[in-house]
């Protein structure tokens, strides 16, 4: 297949929403991130024991809902008795945790594009292609018109993900800014169109070398206006942030 190349020079990806003024990760959070001007939001999947993917960071529920422990044995019908809006502010009372189809049916709704981050799976390869499989269905219900790229930290689901569904642009996630020895070859097992590093001690020349080697960067979690300009000027495609009402401007 044809290699996906960079289609952007300066976003801004809303970073779980709007999370300095919503609860992370809830269809509240994402449609406030919008009213206010962004163009990209990012989201974490992960799937649900009847093989729904759903909306949510962690691997339990206790820090974003009124609940705790894990998710992997609920069904997609158990979400609407969790709250997942009472813990940042009585005002998100009764928000829940969304669905995957829920945040492509409003991508489409608002011609917004996302990063969808795929949670590394905990429960084993055979739940990894479920994911995969489930993730990229739902994504293939997106308009022409909308872009996505689909990122993880696990770099043997993206390679299974980018086998499977060769259409998606695919970000690599990185813990660090400086990568690992092996970066070239596993963004082209991954047919990567994009690296994701960690922020800090990214420098101009890292920068330089990933855009040389053909590859757009997309940078998390960048908070500051300031390094965000710098970023963009050293040709970084794009930034996540909390706080993309602050940071649009540099769009
Ligand atoms: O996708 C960028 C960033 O969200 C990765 O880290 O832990 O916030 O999902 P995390
Ligand atoms: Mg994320």
């Amino acid at each position: 297949p044809t290699m996906l190349v960079p289609t952007f020079d300066r976003a801004v990806f809303a970073h779980r929403g709007l999370p300095t003024q919503a609860p992370e990760n809830t269809m509240e959070s994402f449609a406030l991130a919008v009213d206010k001007g962004a163009t990209w939001l990012e989201t974490d999947v992960d799937i649900l024991s009847d093989g729904t993917p759903v909306i949510i960071h962690d691997s339990t529920l206790d820090r974003t809902t009124d609940r705790s422990g894990s998710f992997y044995t609920l069904i997609a019908e158990d979400l609407t008795t969790i709250d997942a809006g009472s813990w940042y502010g009585e005002e998100f009372a009764g928000a829940r945790l969304p669905l995957l189809s829920e945040f492509v049916d409003f991508l489409n709704e608002r011609g917004v594009n996302a990063n969808v981050e795929i949670k590394q799976n905990e429960q084993g390869a055979e739940r990894t292609i479920l994911l995969v499989d489930a993730v990229a269905k739902e994504l293939s219900r997106l308009d022409p018109g909308v872009q996505v790229i689909v990122s993880s930290f696990g770099q043997p689901l993206l390679m299974k993900f980018h086998e499977r569904h060769p259409e998606y642009a695919i970000g690599v996630l990185y813990e660090t800014a400086a990568l690992y020895d092996d970066w070239r070859s596993v963004l082209e097992l991954c047919g990567a169109t994009y690296i994701h590093p960690e922020d800090s001690g990214l420098t101009a020349a890292k920068v330089r070398d990933y855009r040389a080697a053909g590859y757009g960067v997309n940078v998390w979690t960048v908070d500051d206006v300031d390094r965000a300009h710098q970023l963009f000027n050293w040709g970084c495609t794009g930034v996540f942030t909390n706080r993309s009402a602050a940071l649009q401007h540099l769009a």
